[in-house]
């Protein structure tokens, strides 16, 4: 958490808020942080005022400012209304700065994200869906934000609560380059991996991940291996290594048929079956010494992600249910890796990342230029090799 600095006699700097997600697991941990940091955020200089919140069809706004309670309460008797709305009326809004805090997975909203930094609006969010899509999209954001038009701010997408993705930028900035990468990126993974090992089935384990608030919205984006393909691909493109999507190879722990299935509901009710296949795959490495973890990897140009039988005293193979663990080695660092580990997923360390990003963002008020970005270029080539 940013420290918060006593600034007493100044006026606080206003800086306003759109919350987006607001009804969600993240959205509420946000929600409550901000009300209950508010009073010390303002003794330090700025003045957070929540003036929009939203949610799939809802959204309120009202530009004096909401009082700062439940988002659930503040969008009760709210008329019906879309996101094209929500995001119009944000880059609408005029009287003083606003950050969207985008807490949903929202494809239609990171959509708009280069439209609202356009008009001036910040962004500051957990989902993966603005930073992982194209690289072209990741250079239009990151363009715009560098050129001075307002920040966007994305920490919590990669390792929730830990400072990944802050290093990997430091580590850029001071020319030094990225030559490996091993981690365990998935909290919700390596919590069900870790319950599967202690003998509770694998749809158990699935079930009370997503009962705790680690897993992503529908359980298929942890088990498909893509909220970890997208993580991975934040942390190459941070480090200034272009890459797509078809470049990585990416294992999924349950059938392509089931991911298909995109009610929630019924995709957790079909697990059952692969709770054999889990129990057997789980056993074998344990006879072997080994434990499964599920890797990403980024070594000789190639990146992957999958889950691997490590050996026990292999630092990836003893973590914790929910850490996660990133290894880097760079140009400069010779062959001790970077080591980074931490809380990998849960709403109150993701919000509290969220907040830290937003206080960073407010400090400038994006004056001229985001001082945060810092100098951008676009990666010149191109070197993942594809899968
Ligand atoms: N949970 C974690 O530990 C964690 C960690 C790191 C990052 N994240 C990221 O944080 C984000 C939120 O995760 P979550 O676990 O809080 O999800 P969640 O509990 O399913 O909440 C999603 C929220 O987004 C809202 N929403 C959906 N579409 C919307 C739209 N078009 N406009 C405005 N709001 C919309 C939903 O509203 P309704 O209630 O109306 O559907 C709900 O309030 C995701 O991008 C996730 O990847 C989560």
């Amino acid at each position: 958490m940013t420290a918060l600095r006593q600034d007493r006699g100044a006026t606080p700097r206003r800086v306003d808020v759109a919350l987006a997600g607001g009804t969600g697991r993240v959205g509420t941990a946000f929600a409550t942080l901000l009300a209950e940091r508010a009073p010390a955020v303002r003794a330090s200089g700025l003045d957070l005022r929540l003036v929009g919140v939203a949610r799939r069809s809802r959204w309120r706004w009202e530009p004096h400012g909401l009082p700062l309670a439940a988002p659930h309460d503040l969008l009760g008797g709210a008329p019906s209304s879309g996101t094209a709305e929500f995001l119009a009326r944000s880059r609408a809004h005029g009287s003083a700065p606003l950050a969207l805090v985008d807490c949903s997975a929202s494809e239609e909203l990171a959509c708009g994200y280069a439209g609202l930094l356009e008009a001036g609006v910040a962004v500051v969010t957990p989902s993966k869906l603005g930073s992982a899509h194209s690289q072209e999209r990741w250079n239009a954001l990151h363009a715009l934000a560098a050129g001075g038009a307002a920040p966007y701010r994305y920490s919590a997408t990669v390792g929730a609560g830990m400072p990944v993705l802050s290093a990997v930028r430091r580590l850029r900035r001071r020319g030094d380059s990225l030559r490996a990468l091993r981690a365990v990126l998935s909290g919700s993974l390596s919590a069900v991996l870790c319950a599967v090992q202690d003998g509770a089935p694998f749809s158990q384990a699935v079930a009370d991940a997503r009962e705790r608030g680690c897993t992503e919205p529908h359980p298929g984006d942890d088990l498909s291996g893509e909220d970890v393909a997208r993580k991975l691909l934040i942390l190459l493109r941070e480090a200034g290594i272009g890459v797509e999507r078809a470049d990585l190879r990416v294992e999924s722990l349950v059938p392509a048929g089931l991911l298909r299935e995109r009610d929630p509901e019924a995709f957790v009710e079909a697990l059952p079956a692969f709770d054999e296949a889990w129990r057997a795959r789980a056993e074998a490495a344990w006879s072997a010494g080994r434990r499964l973890a599920f890797v990403a990897e980024f070594d000789g140009g190639r990146a992957r992600a999958e889950v691997r039988a490590l050996p026990e005293s292999d630092p990836l193979a003893s973590l914790r249910p929910g850490e996660n663990r990133v290894e880097i080695l760079t140009a400069e660092g010779g062959a001790v890796p970077l080591s980074i580990s931490g809380p990998g997923a849960g709403p109150e360390v993701t919000a509290a990342n969220v907040l830290s990003d937003l206080l960073d963002a407010a400090r400038g008020a994006w004056g001229a230029r985001d001082a945060g970005a810092g100098r951008y270029e676009a990666p010149r080539e191109r070197r993942v090799a594809s899968a």
